[in-house]
């Protein structure tokens, strides 16, 4: 309705334009055509037809080829740094935007959103959106999207490759080599844990959990998982994989693997009751969310012995880490990669802007998580 009182506006701006700039020349006779007014004129038309033109605030810098599909026809104000915008700066400059393209970094709350009474979609660079406030967006009207299916094998990837980092110590005898402190071949010395056989735990066995049960399949091992509610035995039977209760799971598992999103229900998780319930010779490994885990009671757990080590992706309260974790030597951790291959993150970006992209035209988005 708005949009189609601003098209009348212009419609009606463009007769004016028109009619003013004749006049002298019908009504006078005069040959002279008045330029400044036309200029004028003009100038007030173009300025209308702006404000027909969709705007989009993009706070990550994301490739010319990636917001291809939104040149030309929308207006962006792109965040031209690798780093993420300030919340000062996107509260600043979302008055006026119809859309919005953010990372998991930056926090979209009711705040934002009221600052931004055109807002019609968030669209998420990430497939996890607990950084948006989504039943703030559904009472407002905006529809959130965002980014699955194209990170699974990624972050799977990553998982995986933090259990075997983790079990055989790749990142202490990275260290080890380089400094010069390699002593001489021993038949026990430098020893890890063996993956290939020993059982896994997945907690949360969505399309992440799933893809690393199939790479666990290949190292023989045996599956256990735990989820909101089982899995089709079809599939079960597929991967392998068998469903227990958490308490099961933290008893029985070699490797514990967390692939829950981040809720009310899954913050805080795995804390020092849980950690208490797994063997001392079983790692932990987290790709998900931080908060999922009691960073402070893990740190406590890994210095007691009580576990045998934790391979980290994600923190509480990222970039910090709990006291005493970086200097454990019995952790792997990473700073939030797990979707951080160029190919992924390409697709991230386009599935992001095709969701931006339908929501400024009005339509549902592909992957819109409240409509
Ligand atoms: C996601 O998409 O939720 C990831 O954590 C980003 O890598």
């Amino acid at each position: 309705m708005k949009r189609l009182k601003i098209a009348l506006r212009v419609s009606a701006v463009c007769i004016v334009a028109f009619i003013t700039a004749l006049t002298p020349s019908v009504i006078f006779g005069s040959k002279d055509i008045e330029f400044s007014q036309i200029f004028v004129n003009c100038n007030i038309m173009i300025q209308e037809w702006r404000k027909l033109i969709m705007k989009a605030l993009v706070t990550a810098r994301l490739s010319e080829d990636i917001l291809s599909p939104l040149r030309p026809g929308y207006e962006l104000a792109v965040n031209p740094n690798d780093f993420p915008m300030s919340r000062a700066d996107v509260l600043d400059q979302i008055h006026d935007k119809d859309g919005m393209l953010c990372t998991i970094s930056d926090r979209i709350d009711a705040e934002l959103m009221d600052r931004a009474p055109n807002l019609k979609i968030v669209a998420n660079f990430g497939v996890g959106y607990d950084n948006i406030d989504v039943p703030a967006a559904t009472a407002r009207g905006i529809r959130v999207s965002n980014t699955p299916g194209v990170l699974t094998d990624t972050t799977a990837d990553l998982a995986f490759s933090l259990i075997l980092a983790v079990a055989r110590r790749v990142v202490e005898g990275d260290s080890r080599t380089r400094s010069g402190k390699w002593g001489p071949w021993a038949p026990f010395g430098f020893l890890g844990s063996q993956v290939t056989g020993k059982t896994l735990g997945i907690i949360g066995l969505g399309q992440i959990g799933k893809e690393v049960a199939r790479r666990a399949k290949g190292f023989r091992m045996p599956i256990l998982y735990n989820n909101r509610k089982s899995i089709p035995e079809r599939e079960e039977l597929e991967l392998g994989a068998k469903y227990v209760e958490l308490e099961t799971l933290l008893r029985q598992s070699d490797f514990i693997s967390i692939h829950v999103s981040l809720n009310s229900e899954s913050r805080g998780l795995i804390g020092a009751d849980q950690l208490a319930l797994m063997k001392p010779t079983a790692f932990l490994v987290n790709v998900s969310r931080g908060p999922v885990i009691d960073e402070t009671a893990l740190v406590k757990a890994l210095k007691a012995g009580k576990i045998a080590g934790a391979g980290l992706d994600v923190y509480e309260k990222e970039p910090k880490l709990a006291e005493g974790l970086a200097e454990l030597s019995n952790t792997v951790l990473t700073p939030h990669i797990g979707s951080a291959t160029s190919e992924t993150r390409s697709a991230m970006g386009k599935l992001a802007v095709k969701n931006l992209k339908a929501g400024l035209c009005g339509e549902k988005p592909p992957n819109c998580v409240n409509c």
